[in-house]
């Protein structure tokens, strides 16, 4: 098929490139001619293992196109997808401005019959608003259809996630539309799942914050854990092996970052405070996020008492492994809070240190996980990269000044950090004094 992605960003690179993958041409047009630029020389713009290949072969077989030009696009495709970022505003609201340039933009080139998919996470209802913009801006009578197809993919993952879905989810009201968007995906050979558009959106805010709510669960639980002196990670095993709860989404750290989940959830209770509906359990999801990340800080008072003067050692940064994201990252809001109580910080993550030179003053930033325990008071753990996994334990101890060892991801079992003699805390881990 030809296909157009309006929007270049995560989502809509991965899918582009995916879809080309799958046989389609694809023409993936962004208004930011820098990036553009660069992806016609297939530069990456963001860390996604396997994107890079993906993109250069599909470049190279002509069937991947970028352009600056929605004309181009929307003339030269059967579907075109709106991929475009649908970031937060103050109150929590979607900003849909980016949604509402593209709807007019695809209804002013307009030339004949076209299938408009919204991929964007958008609230409920945001079809009908497209089908009514491009509605009233198309030129003659021509006819389309709009459909949602919401994207679950995951950083870090995300090809994988496109190729082989749990789900694939379909929002549609003609026929036509079905048909188009079944047969796209059909060589995926994935459960589909068709229904109406504001079902369909529906869905994918619904699982964000269904997923968001199963951390700060399983965090809640380890407060209680940390009482009594039981194991989240025993309890969450012991929960998720009933089919009905599940096993994913049960590790209890220092809570959920990322570009979707905060603000998925928010502009959920925005979406639930504006239809009058009672959403407050989503607050509870978030107070208990935050919460997560002040626990984190009096661990470490816990153990240091006084902050001010110290030097701790941080590893990682990204809000997750296998991504160098940032955004909204646990990491960054808990070395603020030390720094602004005096410690010093030295930092080391694989991939994201370079994005957070522009957010994080006076850190150190190292070549390596020893030369952050380097005469650190204690090390930190913010984020469950492998390499953090396979430490050379002696050569950390020798490298800290006390044994200290808070991990906000429980990747290390306290057993044994025990018997290598340091004072180890997790979350959730056993009683806390
Ligand atoms: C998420 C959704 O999974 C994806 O379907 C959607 O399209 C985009 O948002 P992503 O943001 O890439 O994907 O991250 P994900 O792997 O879901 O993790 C989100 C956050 O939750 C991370 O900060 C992670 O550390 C945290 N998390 C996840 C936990 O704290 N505990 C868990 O058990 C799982």
């Amino acid at each position: 098929m030809k296909i157009s992605i309006i929007g270049t960003g995560y989502v809509g690179l991965v899918t582009g490139a995916c879809f080309a993958e799958l046989g389609n041409t694809v023409i993936c047009a962004d208004n930011n001619s820098k990036k553009i630029s660069s992806l016609k020389k297939c530069i990456i713009p963001i860390y996604e293992p396997g994107l890079e290949e993906l993109v250069k072969i599909n470049v190279k077989k002509k069937r991947l196109i970028f352009t600056t030009s929605v004309r181009e696009a929307v003339v030269n495709s059967e579907v075109i997808f709106i991929a475009v970022g649908t970031p937060s505003l103050d109150n929590g609201e979607a900003d849909l401005t980016g949604v509402e340039n593209v709807a007019r933009n695809i209804a002013l080139n307009l030339n004949g019959y076209r299938l408009i998919v919204e991929k964007s996470t958008v609230p409920v209802e945001t079809g009908k608003w497209v089908k009514h913009t491009i509605a009233t801006y198309v030129k003659r009578n021509i006819k389309f259809d709009i459909a949602s197809n919401p994207e679950f993919l995951r950083e870090g993952q995300a090809i994988n996630d496109f190729m082989h879905p749990d789900r694939i989810v379909i929002g549609v009201e003609s026929k036509k539309a079905r048909d188009i968007l079944v047969s796209l995906y059909e060589p995926l050979n994935a459960p589909m799942v068709v229904t109406d558009i504001k079902s369909a959106e529906l869905i994918k805010h619904a699982s964000n914050s269904f997923l968001a709510t199963k951390i700060s669960f399983i965090n809640a639980i380890s407060h209680i854990c940390e009482k009594v002196g039981a194991d989240v990670v025993e309890v969450a095993q012991g929960m998720g092996l009933d089919k009905r709860i599940g096993p994913g989404f049960l590790n209890a750290g220092i809570g959920y970052g990322g570009s979707c989940f905060p603000k998925d959830v928010d502009a959920f209770i925005s979406i639930a405070e504006k239809l009058g509906c009672n959403l407050d359990l989503l607050d509870a999801v978030k107070a208990v996020n935050e919460q997560q990340k002040s626990l984190f800080i009096s661990k470490i008072k816990d153990l240091l008492w006084i902050i001010k003067d110290k030097t701790i050692g941080v590893l990682g940064l990204s809000f997750k492994p296998n991504t160098d994201d940032i955004r909204n990252a646990p990491s960054i809001d808990i070395i603020k809070s030390l720094q602004a109580e005096g410690a010093k910080i030295k930092i080391y993550d694989p991939s994201s240190m370079e994005k957070a030179e522009e957010l994080l003053d006076k850190v150190k930033f190292c070549k390596d996980p020893y030369e952050t325990c380097k005469g650190s008071d204690c090390l930190l753990v913010v984020t469950e990269w492998d390499e953090f996994k396979e430490l050379d334990f002696s050569k950390v101890k020798k490298m800290l000044k006390r044994p200290f060892v808070i991990d906000g991801r429980n990747i290390y079992e306290p057993e044994r950090m025990k018997k290598l003699g340091f004072t180890y805390i997790g979350i959730g881990r056993g009683r806390r004094s």
